[in-house]
């Protein structure tokens, strides 16, 4: 017998203020059968969710799917598999589904994983990735600074060691950064270089800390939802640190 497919939506839901989910994410939120919300642990809130809800419907049917932050690639496999699985039985059955996701689903999302095993099964037609605001976009806008100009390049990377190769680039946009915070600002220091890091965009607790600030940071770690823009054209701005509460 043939599968009548229910379709997929991979929705970027944005960096944290609500009002930045694009008109077409919204027009499915509103239309969907059920939004499914990965979460890092059952028991966590979810940022995603926190940011999609007042577009949904009171009634709208929620499914949430375990996806825990580990690099172990055996656990990330069985929860990848699991998820898609769960996702398949409800498209299987002819119903429609948003999977949200912060920022853009493209870039660096559980989204991408679920999307390679549910693609063996799930033709293409029935599919559909709508984009969002990443917050490297939110983070240039919230500080009035372009990401790139010009001829220039613009370099985005998960910090790790190899950050030290990269510093001579322009503009850089340093991702995942909580953990590797003192690492991160003392290679930065070492090399003469101004960064900007941005916690929280658009959320509770959101924070701003300019050059030369983050050289000073004494804390181990930030939040995960924090990033650095390293610009050779920040030496000389107005330090302009904020933190908000939305
Ligand atoms: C798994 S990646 C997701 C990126 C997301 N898909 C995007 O398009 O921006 C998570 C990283 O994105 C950055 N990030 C996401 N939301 C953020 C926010 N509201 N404020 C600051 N950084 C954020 C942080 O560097 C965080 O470690």
């Amino acid at each position: 017998m043939n599968t009548t497919w229910g379709k997929l939506y991979g929705i970027g839901v944005g960096p944290g203020d609500p009002r930045l989910l694009t008109l077409l994410a919204v027009e499915v939120l509103q239309t969907v059968d059920i939004v499914a919300i990965p979460k890092s642990k059952m028991e966590r809130e979810s940022v995603a969710w926190d940011i999609a809800k007042v577009h949904c419907p009171s009634n709208v049917r929620l499914i949430e799917l375990e996806m825990p932050m580990t690099s172990d690639q055996q656990v990330l496999a069985k929860a990848w598999q699991d998820g898609a699985q769960t996702l398949l039985g409800q498209l299987k059955q002819g119903k429609s589904v948003a999977f949200i996701t912060l920022g853009d689903p493209s870039l660096y999302s559980t989204y991408s994983y679920l999307l390679n095993i549910l693609q063996e099964e799930l033709p293409q037609e029935c599919i559909a990735t709508i984009p969002g605001i990443t917050a490297m976009a939110a983070a240039a806008a919230r500080i009035n600074l372009p990401l790139a100009t010009g001829d220039e390049p613009l370099l985005i990377l998960p910090s790790t060691e190899d950050v030290a190769e990269y510093l001579d680039f322009p503009n850089l946009v340093l991702m995942k950064v909580s953990r590797r915070l003192p690492e991160m600002l003392t290679l930065l220091e070492e090399r003469e270089k101004k960064a900007v890091l941005l916690t929280r965009l658009g959320q509770s607790g959101e924070k701003i800390r300019w050059e030369p600030k983050p050289l000073e940071f004494t804390s181990d770690k930030v939040d995960y939802l924090s990033l650095l823009l390293v610009k050779k054209d920040l030496l000389g701005r107005k330090n302009d640190e904020s933190e908000s509460n939305n």
